[in-house]
């Protein structure tokens, strides 16, 4: 038989997604999850189109040079290079939480808020190279 004092229990009927506060290491796995997806899905085929381009002839090559100097191809290159930095720091914490290295509460939150900082610090010096 069910509990009654369990089952008497307010629960919300619908999940209201703004009112929950994730906490940072869920914010950093959410973000590599999608980073990863972005990568397997954007990154792989720009990068065999741009590897296309630049081997098929002289002429291809020059317009792939000029395709990227433009503001919004070195923008989509922008978003593609923070995925990977996130995606790839993230991806060796998550390694080495594997290892049982860095699981207390105090060390995942310090490397979660590492893992923002470092992969926006490096996403900012590919912006400083491109512009
Ligand atoms: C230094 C480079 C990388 C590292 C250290 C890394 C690390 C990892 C790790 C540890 C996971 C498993 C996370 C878990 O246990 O939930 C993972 C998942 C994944 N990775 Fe990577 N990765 C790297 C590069 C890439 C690249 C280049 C791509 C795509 C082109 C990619 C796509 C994915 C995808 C799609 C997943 C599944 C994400 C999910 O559903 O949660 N990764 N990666």
């Amino acid at each position: 038989m069910a509990n009654p004092s369990i089952s008497s229990k307010k629960r919300p009927k619908h999940l209201e997604l703004w009112k929950i506060r994730l906490p940072v290491p869920g914010i950093v796995s959410i973000l590599h999850r999608v980073s990863g997806a972005v990568m397997f899905l954007v990154l792989i085929p720009v990068l065999l189109a741009a590897l296309d381009g630049s081997l098929a002839s002289q002429e291809s090559f020059e317009d792939l040079r000029f395709q990227l100097s433009g503001p919004l191809v070195k923008l989509v290159v922008l978003g593609l290079s923070w995925a990977f930095a996130h995606h790839a720091l993230a991806g060796v914490r998550y390694l080495l939480l594997d290892l049982h290295i860095g699981i207390d509460l105090a060390t995942t939150r310090l490397w979660s808020k590492a893992v923002l900082v470092v992969s926006g610090l490096l996403t900012l010096l590919v912006a400083v190279a491109l512009w």
